[in-house]
Formats: C-alpha cells, sequence, structure tokens
C-alpha cells in the first residue's frame, strides 16, 4: 500500500465534524410521517424535505448538489478533469418504520464532513477533489424497502440494474411504483438516467452503524467489512377456510393462521442450525380479522439472508418443503411470491485494505481491525454490479438497530471520519 496524502487533521477539527454529523442525524430525525417516532419512506413528502436539506449541506461543504432521475440526492465535488471518474461516497436516508436515527443517516453525514475536510480550493476559489478522481456523495432515496417491499430501488437505478416488472409494485394504499414517481415529480420515462457504467466509478465507500452486538463485545469501535450478506423477501399467502370459532370442532378446522405460526417456527427452526443464515417473519396477518371466525386466509413475510447466495437458496428450499409439510397436515393452501432478491457482495481486497490502514491511522490500534461480515443489508449490494464496494462499520452499542434506541457515540464517530477520510486518501495515493 501506498502512502497518503491526506492533509494532517487536527483533532479539534474532526471532532467538530463529528459534533456536526450529530447534530444532522437529530435533524433528519425530525423529518418523519409519525409524530413521535422516525419514518421516513420512498417517494414521500419527508424524502423531499430530507433530500433539500442534504442538497444544502452538499453545496455548503463544497460540492454541487443535484437529484438523479430515481430520487438520489447526489453532491459532487469534481477532479480537475471533468471527464474523470468518481469515487462514490454515502448511504440512504430513507429509514424502517419507527427507525433509528443513524441507519443509513450516518453514513450521507460522514461522507459529507469527508468531502469538506478532503476538498482543495483551486486558484479561482472552486472546490475541487485533490485526487485524479472526483469525489461524489449520494443519499440512496431506498434502501429499506419499506415502502414497496423491494429494497435498493435508488442504488438498483444508479446500477443500471431496474428491472421494469418493478413498476407496478404497490405500497399499503394501493399507489404503485410508477404513480409514486409521478407524485413525487420524477418521470419514470427517464429513470435509465440514473444509471452509471463501470468506468465512470472508481468504486463505493460507505460507513454504517454495524446493526449488531460484534464492535461492542469486542470493545472496538471500528471494523472493515469483508462482504454483504445475499437477501431474499417473499410474501407468503396461505389459505384455509373462515368458519364460526364456536360451532366448529378442532376436527374440521381449518386455519390459516395456525398453518403460518407454525411456518414461522419452522423458519426459526431452520435457520437456527445453518452458520450464517438468519430467517424473520416480521409481518403476519390474519383475514377476516374477527375474534370470533377462524381465519381463512393468512398472510406473511419471509426476509432470508446469508452469507452465501447458495445457502440461502438450500435453506429455503428446506423452508419450502417443510411448508408444504406443515400446510399438507392442516388442510391448507400456500404460495409464496419473492419481492426482493439480491446476490451477497464481496468487498473489494483494494477496498478491504484502504479502510483497514484508514482504520489503524485512525485508532491506532496495535492490532489488527476487526473484520466484519454484514447480516444487515446495503447499498453496495447493488452498487456491487457496477463498481468495487468497500465498507467501514461503527460501534453500535448493544446493537440495536431498526428501532428508536438505536445509537453511536459522537468520539467513535470522530474515529470513523477519519478513518473514512484516510481510506479516500489512500485511494488517491494508488496507482491509476
Ligand atoms: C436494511 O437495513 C436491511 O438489512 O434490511
Ligand atoms: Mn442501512
Ligand atoms: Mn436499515
Amino acid at each position: 500500500m501506498t502512502t497518503t496524502r491526506l492533509p494532517e487533521l487536527s483533532p479539534e477539527t474532526v471532532a467538530s465534524a463529528a459534533r456536526r454529523v450529530m447534530a444532522r442525524c437529530d435533524e433528519l430525525a425530525r423529518v418523519t410521517a409519525d409524530d413521535g417516532a422516525i419514518t421516513r419512506v420512498h417517494l414521500s413528502p419527508e424524502h423531499a424535505r430530507v433530500n433539500r436539506l442534504a442538497a444544502e449541506w452538499m453545496r455548503e461543504a463544497g460540492m454541487t448538489p443535484r437529484q438523479d432521475a430515481a430520487g438520489n440526492q447526489l453532491g459532487l465535488l469534481p477532479a480537475d478533469d471533468p471527464d474523470a471518474p468518481v469515487l462514490m461516497l454515502g448511504s440512504h436516508l430513507d429509514t424502517v418504520i419507527d427507525a433509528g436515527r443513524f441507519d443509513g443517516i450516518l453514513g450521507v453525514l460522514m461522507a459529507i464532513e469527508v468531502v469538506r475536510l478532503l476538498r482543495r480550493v483551486d486558484d479561482e476559489g472552486r472546490s475541487r477533489s485533490p485526487f485524479p478522481f472526483g469525489l461524489e456523495v449520494a443519499a440512496f432515496s431506498d434502501e429499506e424497502g419499506t415502502r414497496f417491499g423491494k429494497a435498493l430501488l435508488g442504488s438498483s437505478a444508479m446500477a443500471g440494474t431496474w428491472d421494469d416488472a418493478w413498476w407496478d409494485l404497490a405500497d399499503a394504499d394501493g399507489t404503485t411504483l410508477r404513480e409514486a414517481y409521478r407524485e413525487f415529480g420524477l418521470d419514470p420515462g427517464r429513470i435509465g438516467e440514473a444509471a452509471r457504467r463501470p468506468e465512470q466509478l472508481v468504486g463505493y465507500l460507505e460507513a454504517h452503524i454495524e446493526q449488531g452486538p460484534e464492535l461492542d463485545r469486542r470493545g472496538e469501535a471500528l471494523a472493515v467489512v469483508s462482504s454483504i450478506a445475499s437477501a431474499r423477501r417473499f410474501q407468503l399467502l396461505v389459505e384455509g377456510e373462515a368458519r364460526h370459532a364456536g360451532g366448529t370442532p378442532y376436527d374440521m378446522r381449518r386455519d390459516a393462521l395456525l398453518g403460518a405460526s407454525e411456518a414461522a417456527l419452522a423458519v426459526e427452526r431452520i435457520c437456527r442450525g445453518e452458520h450464517h443464515i438468519i430467517g424473520t417473519v416480521g409481518q403476519l396477518e390474519a383475514f377476516p380479522g374477527a375474534v370470533n371466525v377462524v381465519p381463512g386466509e393468512a398472510r406473511f413475510s419471509l426476509d432470508l439472508r446469508g452469507e452465501f447466495d447458495a445457502d440461502r437458496d438450500r435453506v429455503w428450499r428446506a423452508i419450502s418443503l417443510e411448508l408444504d409439510d406443515i400446510m399438507g397436515r392442516r388442510g391448507l393452501r400456500w404460495r409464496a411470491r419473492e419481492v426482493h432478491s439480491a446476490p451477497a457482495v464481496f468487498c473489494a481486497p483494494l477496498l478491504q485494505d484502504v479502510v483497514r490502514e484508514g482504520i489503524r491511522h485512525s485508532v491506532g490500534a496495535a492490532a489488527e481491525p476487526a473484520t466484519l461480515f454484514s447480516p444487515a443489508g446495503h447499498d453496495g449490494m447493488a452498487l456491487g454490479a457496477v463498481a468495487p464496494v468497500g465498507m467501514l462499520f461503527l460501534r453500535n452499542p448493544d446493537g440495536i438497530s431498526h428501532h428508536p434506541d438505536e445509537s453511536v457515540s459522537a468520539p467513535d464517530v470522530a474515529l470513523g471520519i477519519r478513518a473514512l477520510a484516510e481510506a479516500v486518501a489512500h485511494v488517491g495515493a494508488e496507482p491509476r
């Protein structure tokens, strides 16, 4: 690894950047659809508001902001050569329902600070990248998939892997993705304009809270990510027969909710026996949904992740066989609709190395920085199709995430900003 050209960053400069990040996480947390909770979904009025705030902060840090054809908010710090490729830094600004304030948001705000710290002002007073490539911050418009079930919509558009079948996905109110685009002021016909080509991207680097307890348990602030789990999501339907709750004896019942409940337990049992495979049933609804009616229909979701695609797919086949058995015994029918699928993404060796160097420089650790696999999904899963991907994890006390108690400390954010800036500088020092 070659030496870096990072300007010396004083502890006070970095600490003040971290304080700004923390204050802005609080400010974005106030942009929500739910009073008293943080909920901000794709193509909502809240999405438009956070994009405007991010654009303002990007401009103030020396970048030229613009919103792309997929609602991603971008900020560009160009290289001297306007045709030079860019190193993309960022994460997402959308949230789950009743979210924490750091998942995704932290990575966007840290990226803005890193650009502010690294930018060079030229003789004409213009902010420029100090590297032979531009720096671009991306605040992705949909990583979570909260509204339409399909995750990574923003980054998939950028990766050029958009699937036109997604236009017909509908939210809980029946609004399709196509309609939501128009309501947001975007033109579905121009989605292709969001796509980047591999030669336009030096790579994609993202900082994110760990969303698990490993760093907290080890007493370490930062980790290099080795790979991001592959994921599949399904919506499952179980059909039985709705009948009187009092008058129907047990041997005549075809209770769809009990079939779905047994299925959820089977998912846990099967996945627990596997290394690095996790299955979650996060939604379960019974119909018609009356206290005195045996449920005739049940719907539930399944989120399945694995370190390797083949293991994840083998486990899905095992779950399917088990569901055949459960539903067969109970006189029920079932079917599944796949709503999301993303392959595992392995972080590029060079970007793992630069992040590791960044951590060493920042934390000053004599010991080797931790390297973690990410069971949580990230925008890099989509961008891996067009760019080498690297990630930096920050300690997330108790590992709680997708919950209002999600946290990260300002001193860890300062360490993370220094590590990310150093990692970018290492990319800049690589022979090209
Ligand atoms: C996103 O946070 C996911 O991992 O589902
Ligand atoms: Mn996230
Ligand atoms: Mn998330």
